[in-house]
């Protein structure tokens, strides 16, 4: 949870500093006048980047040296405090005070979900996005799969290097292809068993938490596509000439895929805008659900311009299924249709051109 933030010349904000509600904040502001960066703030502390696939120096207000976050969190019961800076010649960041010398010691002292407009391509866009997703949320759960993607992503790179070698240089070393398929072939099988466990655990809480906020569409069905499940060695030998023709290899991890039904229909064609808004949002309350029962930690849930299509049961479904224990930021332009229910115990805090005009606190 964080009772304190205090931004410094962090995009749009030069300085800025808000305690929020333990539970739930409504950032409430005009296009443009930083209601996102607030979020983005929250995420960048945690995860030391943007959620967007931004160059860390976009962070930095134009014209100034440097960006910083400073945080009060409570972190496993305990008061902490946490602290990024990021400069144009790197980004340092510190935990209780003490800078920590490896940027991964300090990812998952503060845990975040967040659902930003982009993330409806997890239903709209290709493959990429949904991988990113996945190795993304797996990584917040299980920080060593991280360095194994990274050593996978390493031999990929080297076995293709010699498959296009092999294209043009008829004595290219085939011992060589074969010691990197064996050793790509034992680094996909992890990869590719937390990749499926990881689904099967999120897609049953997904038809927990989809039925509280649109009882009336369709169960949501998640199902994984790897490109290769299983005999990974045999799979790529089979494949090894086809891979040399193509100069890459063309089936393993970075080649696989989620699906997202409705029921047994896909849901690409077919869903409407707010269906495909409710399916991503379900899907990051699923993943904040199971941060907190596998890590029995409550994740700060980040949701940006959530409610634009989504109609007013929908907003008050979300509204009220909320976890309790949760802490929750919302962005929207107005309150809207939120005037009219009875909310839970909550803040308004109100943005207006990159300074807080005011936080109003509800119970
Ligand atoms: N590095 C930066 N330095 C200064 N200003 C920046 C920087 N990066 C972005 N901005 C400005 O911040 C503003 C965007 O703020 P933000 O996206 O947080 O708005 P918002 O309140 O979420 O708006 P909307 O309701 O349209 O989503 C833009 O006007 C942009 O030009
Ligand atoms: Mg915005």
């Amino acid at each position: 949870m964080i009772r304190q933030l205090e931004l410094t010349h962090f995009r749009r904000y030069d300085r800025f500093f808000l305690e929020p509600h333990p539970r739930l904040n409504l950032v409430i502001g005009a296009n443009a006048h930083g209601k996102t960066t607030l979020l983005e703030a929250m995420y960048a502390l945690a995860m030391t980047r943007s959620h967007k696939p931004a160059p860390d120096e976009s962070l930095i207000k134009d014209g100034s040296e440097y960006a910083k976050i400073v945080a009060l969190t409570t972190f496993d019961d305990r008061p902490a405090r946490m602290s990024l800076v990021i400069a144009k010649t790197g980004k340092r960041a510190e935990y209780n005070r003490v800078e920590v010398a490896r940027l991964s010691d300090y990812v998952g002292r503060l845990n975040v979900v967040m659902f930003a407009p982009e993330d409806l391509d997890l239903v709209k866009g290709g493959p990429s996005e949904r991988r990113r997703f996945l190795d993304m949320e797996i990584g917040q759960l299980t920080p060593s799969y991280l360095s194994a993607l990274s050593q996978y992503r390493k031999t990929l790179k080297t076995r293709n290097e010699v498959l296009k070698g092999r294209q043009s240089d008829k004595k290219y070393d085939d011992d060589l292809l074969g010691v990197l398929t064996e050793r790509l072939a034992r680094q996909a099988a992890r990869i590719v068993d937390e990749r499926a466990a990881f689904i099967v655990e999120l897609d049953r809480m997904i038809r927990e938490v989809q039925p509280l906020i649109s009882p009336t569409d369709p169960p949501i069905h998640l199902t994984y596509a790897p490109s290769i499940s299983q005999n990974f060695q045999a799979e790529l030998t089979r494949r090894q000439h086809h891979d040399i023709r193509q100069g890459t290899t063309t089936a393993g991890p970075h080649r696989d895929d989620i699906h997202f039904q409705f029921a047994e229909t896909p849901l690409k064609p077919f869903a409407s805008q707010g269906q495909i808004r409710t399916v991503v949002l379900a899907l990051k309350l699923a993943v904040a659900e199971l941060i907190h029962r596998q890590l029995k930690r409550y994740p700060v849930v980040l949701l940006d311009d959530v409610f634009s299509e989504l109609d007013d049961t929908r907003q008050k479904n979300l509204l009220k299924h909320l976890n309790p224990r949760t802490q929750v930021f919302i962005t929207a332009t107005s309150l809207g249709a939120l005037q009219a229910i009875t909310l839970p115990q909550h803040a308004i805090v109100r943005i207006h051109e990159g300074t807080l005009e005011g936080v109003e606190h509800h119970g």
